[in-house]
């Protein structure tokens, strides 16, 4: 679908300094419209913000803030006049949040509590909302379609689950709140330029990053877990979509929700299954590096395959992902490459005048 061009806005984007996050940013300013990053930092750093200067050309405003924190949360707000907030702020590994389920409850339910009540209180009425396949848990069927049996299987899964519902209420309640759900497939990629990516602390939870560490021999193999799946390889099967894909999409949801007098479920995804040992090949095609592996017992919880089918996104938003997997990897790797430490230490931080504005809360 072909939309009128949108008028420039400022967007709150909180969680902006993450991964998905400071690539949407990107794609807001392509589009002429003024970010406001608010992070905590808890899984980012700082450093990506003279990185989005120096791929926008322009200072980035930031301001460190725990959404958990309410009032420095209605601070930002009566500083500032949004016209609409993207939330990507949560915590997002499995298996921490199956350790640590109180932290995750209060951290990614507590804080959208605090974002939605500051959102009403200042009027702000238009959410885009980073959900995820996950509450789909292990589907009945692929592609997996939005109308699908919601069964998140972890804490972190509720978490989105209980998110969306939240959401979803707060829309009944109030019948000028305007929300999108986007339920993300399995992000991977970078920004083309090499400059912001996937920046793991620790051990990497997703696949791709672990690649590229095995690939910078940061770590000697990859384990696979699971090798006898009914699946035409044996390894899971997954819906990888690059991160600019998916950040464009952002862009697309917003302008939906601007506009229109319904609220959004969709999924994002590229529609294609591909197995973990695809995507090992993939890697190594693009980047000329051998990747080491063993097959290693399943990992309880794992589905043998989920992919989307991203049909509704295509016909709502006139979405559709343009990037394959070898792109993916091309991109990925490039980031890898630039950034072996991630943002600690990586290509020079930033060329030219002026510098990002940090404000505290
Ligand atoms: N990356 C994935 O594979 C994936 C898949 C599906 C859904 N998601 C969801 O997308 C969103 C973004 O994911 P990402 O991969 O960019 O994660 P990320 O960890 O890179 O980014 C999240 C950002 O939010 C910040 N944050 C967390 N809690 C906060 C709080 N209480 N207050 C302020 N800032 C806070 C972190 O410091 C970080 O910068 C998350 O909500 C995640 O659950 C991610």
């Amino acid at each position: 679908m072909q939309m009128a061009e949108q008028a420039p806005m400022c967007i709150l984007v909180c969680g902006g300094a993450g991964y998905i996050g400071s690539h949407t940013c990107v794609a807001l300013a392509e589009q002429g419209h003024r970010v406001v990053i608010a992070d905590n930092f808890t899984n980012s750093s700082p450093r990506v913000l003279l990185r989005l200067q120096r791929i926008m050309g322009t200072p980035v405003e930031c301001v460190r803030v725990d959404l958990r924190n309410r009032t420095a949360v209605a601070r930002l707000f009566a500083r500032h006049r949004f016209h609409a907030v993207m939330h990507f702020a949560a915590m997002k590994a499995v298996g921490e949040s199956c350790a640590k389920p109180l932290e995750y409850f209060d951290n990614n339910i507590g804080g959208t509590i605090n974002l939605l009540q500051a959102m009403q209180e200042a009027s702000v009425e238009r959410l885009v909302f980073s959900s995820s396949a996950t509450v789909y848990g292990d589907p009945e069927r692929v592609p997996v379609a939005e109308h699908s049996r919601l069964d998140a299987m972890n804490p972190y899964g509720r978490t989105k689950l209980i998110m969306e519902q939240l959401i979803g209420d707060l829309c009944r309640a109030c019948s000028s709140f305007r929300a999108a759900n986007l339920r993300y497939f399995n992000p991977v990629g970078a920004h083309p330029s090499g400059l912001i990516g996937e920046d793991p602390t620790g051990v990497p939870n997703n696949l791709m990053p672990y690649i590229c560490q095995v690939a910078a021999g940061r770590r000697s193999k990859l384990s696979i877990f699971g090798g006898d799946y009914p699946t035409p390889d044996g390894t899971g099967i997954r819906d990888y979509i690059h991160v600019v894909d998916l950040a464009r999409a952002h862009v697309d949801a917003l302008e939906y929700v601007m506009r229109s007098d319904a609220n959004l479920t969709v999924n994002l995804g590229t529609g294609r299954g591909v197995s973990v040992l695809e995507l090992v090949h993939a890697f190594e095609r693009a980047s000329g590096c051998h990747i080491p592996y063993e097959i290693v017992a399943r990992r309880p919880g794992d589905a043998a395959q989920v992919y989307a089918d991203p049909s509704l996104a295509n016909r709502l938003l006139g979405w559709r992902a343009r990037f394959d997997i070898d792109e993916m990897c091309r991109d990925a790797w490039h980031w890898q490459s630039l950034n072996p430490d991630g943002y600690e230490r990586g290509s020079p931080e930033v060329a030219g005048p002026g510098q990002h504005q940090s404000a505290r809360t």
